[in-house]
């Protein structure tokens, strides 16, 4: 299995430019199954998720092209309604190719998705399922897969009981080829929603209200072909900006929109963590005396759950005590025992609460990673740390990042894949 072998304690420098969003381009593929006609998408990343829904794609009989960041898709071919079992039950995102599939071809059959162990138990799709009986489809659940098939749907009235990035996109895109009106109410709001929309709209779809808590979505017939340009991770761009503040280090981050991550910049004024920006780009500057602060992670615009573990890093640098919450899944705080085994002074109060308190000296240690953001975050503490860190599992960290090991060299991190 390929490690990473980290020798910490050096600070950072230069520049680095944020990939296409995961999170976006992991509903963009699927998308493509909603219109028969040329689909290109540009600014892809190339990170495992990616890999696997392309090939997804490919199975159902879909034509895909890759050319470096972009990608030519023609789904006018696709001549299955069944997701690969051994594809679609190794990561969380195959379940957006079910709504789509639903809506064109009125049938969509598919293993329980899989994904990172951040939710109790494996994660739910019952919000998902609860839409598509709303549009009229019926399901059957047989031996671990399930069955979904209409004759006709049609629009429908839905409530969110808890706010769901995927389920809201997943209800959003299948409305759009259903006739009639659909009303989505306490919708998420992630910025990868509305741009969702917004390219589905320049294909003739009707939707109006993404990334506010209400859609409506009139069904249209069918959609046209579409060009798509991945808006910039803005996750990717928190995990850097935190990497930054926990290192001491300059770094400037490039073709990203601080604006979404407006949330993380605001605890940065009031920490101490100086930085300049524009409107695609971040300078996090070297800053000393970083005051410990609270956070309690939340649905789009709130502090999002997926940066919470690169902040955790931060906050065992920090001056004082600090309390994390995160609310939105029960197992996404287990990690932070390893950052303890580095020396950080963490109480666990319950799976949704950690004190932590700093700052603390941190030192290399034999580590694996559990999931992608919780990945990251040990990558940034073994940057911080005194010695050799050895993260293995690291599968679990190209899930989200690009090439990340070669991306941090040009800053000077001393970080090498072992294989
Ligand atoms: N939930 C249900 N039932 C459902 C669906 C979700 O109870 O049918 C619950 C979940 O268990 C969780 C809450 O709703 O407690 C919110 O989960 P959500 O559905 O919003 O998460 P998701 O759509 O599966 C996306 C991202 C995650 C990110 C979350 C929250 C994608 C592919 N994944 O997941 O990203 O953490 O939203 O912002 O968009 C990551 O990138 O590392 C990652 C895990």
């Amino acid at each position: 299995m390929p490690k990473f072998i980290i020798n910490g304690g050096r600070k950072l420098k230069g520049e680095i430019a944020v990939k296409g969003a995961k999170n976006a381009a992991l509903k963009i593929i699927p998308a493509a199954i909603l219109s028969a006609e040329t689909i290109t998408i540009n600014n892809i990343p190339d990170i495992e998720d990616i890999g696997k829904s392309f090939d997804l794609l490919i199975d159902l009989g879909a034509k895909v092209e890759i050319n470096g960041a972009r990608a030519v898709i023609s789904t006018k071919n696709i001549n299955k309604t069944e997701l690969l079992p051994k594809l679609a039950d190794k990561f969380r995102a195959s379940i957006m190719f079910v709504g789509p599939l639903l809506a064109r071809f009125g049938e969509a059959k598919f293993p329980l998705p899989g994904g990172c162990i951040i939710g109790a138990g494996s994660r739910p799709i019952d919000l998902f399922l609860e839409g598509y009986k709303a549009f009229g489809a019926t399901i059957r659940e047989e031996d671990k897969y399930y069955h979904l098939q209409a004759k006709q749907l049609h629009g429908a009235n839905y409530f969110f009981s808890t706010i769901s990035v995927t389920g809201t996109e997943s209800l959003m895109m299948t409305a759009c080829l259903i006739p009639g009106e659909t009303i989505l109410r306490n919708c998420a709001m992630e910025p990868e929603i509305e741009a969702l929309a917004d390219y589905l709209n320049s294909q003739g779809a009707k939707i109006i209200g993404a990334g506010s808590p209400t859609m409506k979505i009139t069904g249209v017939d069918k959609l046209s072909a579409g060009t798509f340009n991945i808006i910039p991770d803005r996750i990717e761009t928190g995990s850097f900006a935190l990497m930054a503040a926990a290192t001491g280090s300059e770094i400037k981050i490039t073709k990203c929109s601080p604006e979404h991550i407006s949330s993380l910049l605001i605890i940065f004024d009031k920490i101490g963590v100086n930085y300049e920006k524009g409107a695609d780009w971040l300078l996090i500057k070297k800053s000393d005396n970083i005051k410990a602060h609270d956070i309690k992670t939340h649905e789009y615009p709130g502090f999002p759950t997926d940066l919470q573990s690169p902040y955790v890093v931060l906050m065992t640098q920090a001056q004082g005590t600090s309390l994390i919450q995160d609310i939105i899944y029960d197992r996404r705080l287990i990690w932070t025992d390893m950052l303890s085994q580095m020396g950080a002074n963490i109480i666990m109060c319950d799976p949704h609460r950690v004190v932590v308190d700093g700052p603390t000296h941190l030192y290399g240690k034999k580590l694996m990673s559990p999931d992608i953001r919780a990945g990251i975050a040990l990558v940034i503490a073994a940057l911080v740390a005194e010695g050799t860190t050895e993260i293995d599992n690291i599968y679990q960290i190209d899930r989200g990042y690009e090439k990340i090991d070669e991306r941090l060299r040009t800053l000077g991190a001393d970080i090498e894949r072992i294989n």
